[in-house]
């Protein structure tokens, strides 16, 4: 650790000791309620990360609080008591149990908690409904196919209400449109249950459709964290510029992320209006089918705060990097 702490480099530390360093200088805070993505090349250590959380990787030095409860201090009982109440997984490789069928899956983490038989089987029916699978109780795992399984995945993990729910690469095993519909699902659940959700993900499409906030690791270091908005228009270095440079800015960025509010920037009077929280690609289909150049943009309460250009829009929709 002094090594460490003196500086010395990844590959140094393994060169001269035989030691990873996995982490170095994590220094997070998760708002409880939100959707922390966590992003990265692989290796960079998203999964030594998020195992930290219920301490499956026991970290060398540091601290870890969550809702108040100093995690580092809890011993054998009460660390497997916090993991079963505090905690719930799902797996990118599903983690089913082959022999049983979907409802004794969903109701898996009910059954460690000990929750009565029927109890239990009326919570695992709830969540697997919820997640699209009603009717598909008494199948097997092997008779769905890989979105199915991770809805089940899902299921098992929100059935036992756990505040901080952690996911590893969820999505990264399914086919595309499958993958977006789970993120669809994902974000619809979220809405109502308002868990804590560290969320793993390579791919930026994902981190940025799910994310209300994002950390990008490189070499065990966050290199830059901040609203998908923040990491896309003022990427932090090399790094993080080349996830960002091919992603569809048009399809998140804000109006009123890129709207001048200097009232007298732009000639008024367009007639015009968008909402400030609408995307960039949505304003520019409703200016462009008006044959407006620029708009009026509107806050929360509906009062003009700035107005935008198309042309501020396109250019920020094509810039890259
Ligand atoms: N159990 C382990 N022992 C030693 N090194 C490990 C172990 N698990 C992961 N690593 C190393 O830690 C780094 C981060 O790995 P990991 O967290 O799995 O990355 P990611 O999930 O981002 O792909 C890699 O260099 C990997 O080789
Ligand atoms: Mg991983």
């Amino acid at each position: 650790m002094p090594m460490v702490q003196a500086g010395m480099d990844k590959d140094e530390l393994v060169r001269s000791h035989g030691h990873i360093l996995g982490l170095r200088d994590i220094d997070m805070e998760i708002a409880p309620g939100t959707l922390q993505v966590i992003m990265g090349l692989s290796g960079s250590g998203k999964s030594t990360l998020i195992r930290h959380i219920n301490r499956l990787v026991e970290p060398t030095s540091g601290k870890l609080t969550i809702g108040g409860i100093d995690v580092l201090a809890l011993d054998g009982s009460e660390l497997t008591e916090f993991r079963r109440t505090y905690t719930a997984m799902v797996f990118q490789k599903f983690g089913l149990l082959p022999h049983r069928t979907v409802l004794q899956n969903a109701a898996y983490g009910l059954e460690v908690q000990n929750v009565p038989a029927r109890r239990r089987r009326e919570t695992a029916m709830r969540w697997l409904e919820r997640v699209g699978l009603d009717g598909f109780e008494n199948k097997y795992p092997d008779e769905l196919s890989g979105g199915m399984q991770q809805r089940v995945g899902l299921a098992r993990a929100l059935a036992v209400d756990a505040p901080v729910l952690l996911m590893d690469e969820a999505f990264s095993a399914l086919d595309p449109l499958i993958r977006v519909e789970m993120q669809d699902v994902l974000l619809g659940i979220q809405e109502e249950v308002r868990k804590t959700i560290i969320f793993i993900t390579h791919d930026l499409d994902e981190a940025l459709r799910l994310g209300d906030r994002i950390a990008v690791l490189r070499d065990g270091e966050v290199v830059q964290q901040g609203t998908s908005e923040e990491i896309v228009l003022e990427p932090a270095d090399d790094y993080v510029r080349r996830f960002v440079r091919e992603v569809n800015r048009g399809r998140f960025v804000r109006v009123d992320a890129v709207m001048s509010s200097d009232g007298a920037a732009l000639p008024p009077g367009s007639g015009v209006t968008v909402d400030g929280a609408i995307t960039l690609e949505q304003a520019a289909r409703i200016m462009a089918g008006s044959g407006a150049e620029t708009a009026d943009v509107l806050g929360a309460d509906g009062a003009i705060v700035g107005s935008v250009s198309l042309r501020r829009i396109v250019s920020t929709m094509i810039a890259n990097g």
